[in-house]
């Protein structure tokens, strides 16, 4: 951005500032109808801000809000999709990864574009008291996924209300199990998105003011996996220590250690974690058990870094058990949860979406964001297909909806339901018109 003007001036860059001047001035006079997409972000978030469009958002906000669901269980959420799908026309496959759904707008035609929500809840008690809590005890969308779905399907609709202009298809993906159970990859197995040549999605974001939106190119968020060790001795009384083989000794040892694996054996450069989250050993102080078990996460920005970390805890926490004449079983439950790759925006889909959402919410409220070391299943497509993801502002200081994701506290704003469904649709719509072979 900066560097180009630093070049010199040369007529052809005169004239290329001239038409910028010119578009500038009469995008601000009238209603920006942009070139590019024959309809402009600006005016796809006015439809969404309809008083109509708007209510029929926040009504389904508010029931999946009611009855959330989780991974692999979002039935009820499927079908409210399906039937808002049905009533706009839209066609869909079905199941897809057990509850997903892939609908499909437009020509039926090359490009294929992607956007995605995911659907399920957290095992959570909602601690929020308004009108439209949770009514599953024990479970509640604190991480937004109501929102996402709610959303696409109002991208859905400004998309399918202007079908005749999208040079090519959106594919618009609704996916299970985000929250640790790697839905995405199960839709992917299932081929979902053959054909697809880019993915876009947003998530909700309560550090960031409702009317921003933030991310960055290049790795935003960590390569995560999880690990359970057991390491068995022989237990006794606690007054006879010769005669067990204490098993809490080599836990200790091995927990100490694996805190290494990030102070010595990485680059300081490069960001990684290894957190042990619970230990289980004896109940009684003067008992040595037979066994303990612990477990955490372990999370890298890059995924070759993963590996290698993955290969030392289980390394470590077994020689530090032979050490003190135990043994170890180390697990990464790689079946049941299927560690997640980082992260990683495609520059170029990043700088598109940044150039739409600059479009739609100006300049000053597209946010460039630093990584941080949470985890998303987003990553899968993001390893398929170039890709964005990113972050929609949602904090309000007079809603409260300043509690982070994953709090029972949490609460999202509803006024940025329209800007997400705009977003959503502008990034395909722009997208299409830039990837289009038609002349
Ligand atoms: C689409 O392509 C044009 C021409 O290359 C470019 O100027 C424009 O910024 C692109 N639009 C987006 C949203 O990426
Ligand atoms: C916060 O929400 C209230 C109630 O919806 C609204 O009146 C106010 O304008 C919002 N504030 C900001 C900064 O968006
Ligand atoms: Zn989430």
């Amino acid at each position: 951005m900066a560097s180009s003007r630093r070049l010199p001036l040369t007529p052809h860059l005169c004239l290329f500032f001239s038409l910028l001047t010119s578009n500038l001035l009469s995008s601000c006079a009238s209603q920006n109808p942009s070139k590019e997409i024959g309809i402009s972000p600006r005016e796809l978030l006015e439809s969404a801000r309809e008083p109509e469009f708007f209510d029929w958002m926040t009504s389904i906000r508010r029931r999946i809000h009611q009855h959330p669901e989780l991974g692999f269980e979002e039935y009820k959420t499927s079908e409210l999709i399906r039937s808002e799908l049905d009533a706009l026309g839209i066609e869909y496959s079905w199941p897809v990864a057990k509850t997903g759904i892939v609908a499909s707008v437009g020509s039926g035609a090359s490009p294929l574009f992607a956007l995605r929500a995911d659907m399920d809840a957290l095992p959570l008690q909602e601690l929020v008291d308004w009108e439209y809590r949770s009514k599953q005890s024990g479970k509640m969308h604190a991480c937004g996924h109501d929102a996402h779905v709610t959303m696409l399907l109002g991208a859905a609709r400004l998309l399918q209300h202007h079908k005749n202009k999208l040079k090519g298809t959106v594919k618009l993906v609704f996916q299970p199990a985000e929250e640790g159970q790697a839905g995405a990859y199960h839709m992917l197995q299932e081929g979902a998105l053959e054909d697809v040549q880019a993915i876009f999605c947003i998530h909700v974001e309560p550090s960031l003011s409702t009317g921003a939106i933030a991310s960055r190119p290049g790795p935003l968020l960590a390569a995560s996996g999880r690990f359970t060790a057991t390491i068995k001795g022989k237990g006794g009384h606690a007054a006879f220590p010769h005669k067990t083989i204490d098993p809490v000794l080599p836990a200790s040892f091995a927990i100490l250690s694996l805190q290494q694996l990030v102070s010595r054996e990485s680059d300081p450069l490069e960001s990684r974690v290894v957190s042990v989250g619970f230990i289980r050993a004896g109940e009684a102080p003067n008992v040595i058990p037979d066994s303990v078990t612990f477990g955490g996460t372990f999370r890298s920005m890059k995924t070759e870094g993963f590996t290698y970390l993955s290969e030392r805890i289980k390394e470590v926490i077994e020689t530090q058990a032979a050490v003190h004449r135990c043994t170890a079983m180390v697990e990464f439950m790689e079946n049941t949860r299927i560690p997640y790759p980082a992260t990683v925006n495609d520059e170029g889909m990043y700088a598109h979406a940044k150039r739409v959402g600059e479009d739609l919410v100006s300049e000053a409220n597209v946010r460039h964001c630093p990584p941080t070391m949470g985890a998303e299943d987003f990553s899968f497509y993001s390893q398929r297909m170039p890709s964005a993801f990113f972050w929609l502002g949602i904090k309000n200081e007079t809603l409260g909806s300043t509690y982070p994701l994953h709090s029972p506290y949490f609460f999202f704003d509803e006024q940025a339901l329209p800007i997400g469904a705009a977003l959503h649709a502008a990034v395909a719509m722009a997208y299409l018109d830039n990837h289009s072979t038609e002349v």
